[in-house]
């Protein structure tokens, strides 16, 4: 039986954190086998809020080295940058006119993505689930992985998908429910009422995945928690709920487990357990990430041929796509 198709992306704005690592990356590595997987470093979705040209490019490059260093390559998987692969543009735009503003304005991200940029309120910032499902009916992807707060992007792909094959015939692939790939949600250290963020303004809230070891064990010494002083996961200990959770998903142990482990434990040492996992969970990820970032030439080559593999598929998707639509073949 062929390997199920997955598609997924993450944008070079900034470097991911603790969060996006175990909420949607470490998961990528993990499907690579037994899924047929293209991974994108969407470029193009990052422009949708202003960025410093030098930085972008150097994002870009600095992502799609992580990528390597999760494990994910052009051999067991297709890794690319998104704006190499034109198709995506141009599925864009014939999608965007099988979607209606009215969807698009329920966009919780949009609504606080404006908010939040409300000096730059553009237009690519309101359609860009819609870029976003271009990228993921493209490569007839069947699963799709990422955070949770993505899910109603992925709902909407499904929408307009089934609208467009109901017009034109079993253009797209649907894809299926992706229930399954729930990541963690891990939140920030300092409001664990809220999730984690690389965008955050204190940097004590984040853990970068590129942070050094004690810079990680400073912030979750930092992190608050609450004064009841038992590490249990129950409603209302935010803190400490999210400080078990890192811990269960860097030693793959239960919260069952680690509750017992950490029974009648003072906080400080409890923090200090949770520290040493996550170090030693990023550690060689970040050892492996300095050698793939150093070396630009590798690279750039990877992302040629990543490129080239992404096109050959996407290209016969939108070739499709444009005859259905009725534009002159020539
Ligand atoms: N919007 C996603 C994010 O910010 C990144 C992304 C772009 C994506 N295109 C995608 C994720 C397609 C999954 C599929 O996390």
């Amino acid at each position: 039986m062929s390997k199920k198709v997955v598609f997924s992306a993450i944008q070079p704005s900034g470097t991911p954190t603790l969060g996006n690592y175990l909420g949607a990356l470490k998961n990528w590595s993990d499907m690579k086998d037994e899924y047929d997987c293209t991974f994108a470093v969407a470029d193009l979705h990052a422009i949708t809020v202003r960025q410093n040209p030098a930085d972008l490019k150097r994002r870009t490059l600095e992502m799609y080295a992580l990528l390597f260093a999760l494990g994910l390559n052009n051999e067991n998987s297709t890794v690319f940058v998104q704006s190499h692969v034109p198709a995506h543009t141009g599925l864009s735009w014939v999608l965007s006119c099988y979607s209606s503003f009215g969807e698009m304005s329920r966009m919780t991200q949009f609504k606080d993505k404006s908010q939040k940029h409300s000096d730059n309120v553009n237009v690519g910032l309101f359609s860009y689930p819609v870029l976003m499902v271009a990228d993921i009916l493209l490569y007839n992807a069947e699963f799709v992985p990422v955070g949770k707060d993505q899910n109603q992007h992925l709902e909407i792909t499904r929408d307009i998908a089934e609208r467009f094959n109901g017009i034109y015939g079993d253009v797209f692939t649907i894809p299926d429910s992706f229930k399954e790939f729930d990541g963690a949600k891990i939140m920030s250290l300092t409001d664990p009422t809220k999730k984690m963020s690389k965008s955050d303004d204190n940097l004590k809230s984040f853990i970068s995945l590129t942070d050094t070891p004690s810079q990680i064990t400073k912030k979750i010494k930092s992190a608050v928690t609450d004064s009841d002083g038992e590490v249990v996961y129950r409603e209302g200990k935010d803190g400490v709920n999210n400080l078990l959770t890192i811990y269960s998903c860097c030693t793959g142990k239960t919260i069952k487990e680690a509750e017992k482990e950490f029974e009648g434990v003072l906080y400080g040492d409890f923090k200090q357990a949770v520290a040493e996992s996550v170090v030693k969970e990023l550690d060689p990820l970040l050892q492996r990430y300095n050698e793939y970032v150093a070396d630009k030439q590798f690279l750039e080559k990877q992302m040629k041929i990543g490129a080239e593999k992404a096109a050959y598929v996407a290209n016969k998707t939108l070739k499709k796509v444009m005859k259905k639509v009725g534009f002159y073949n020539i």
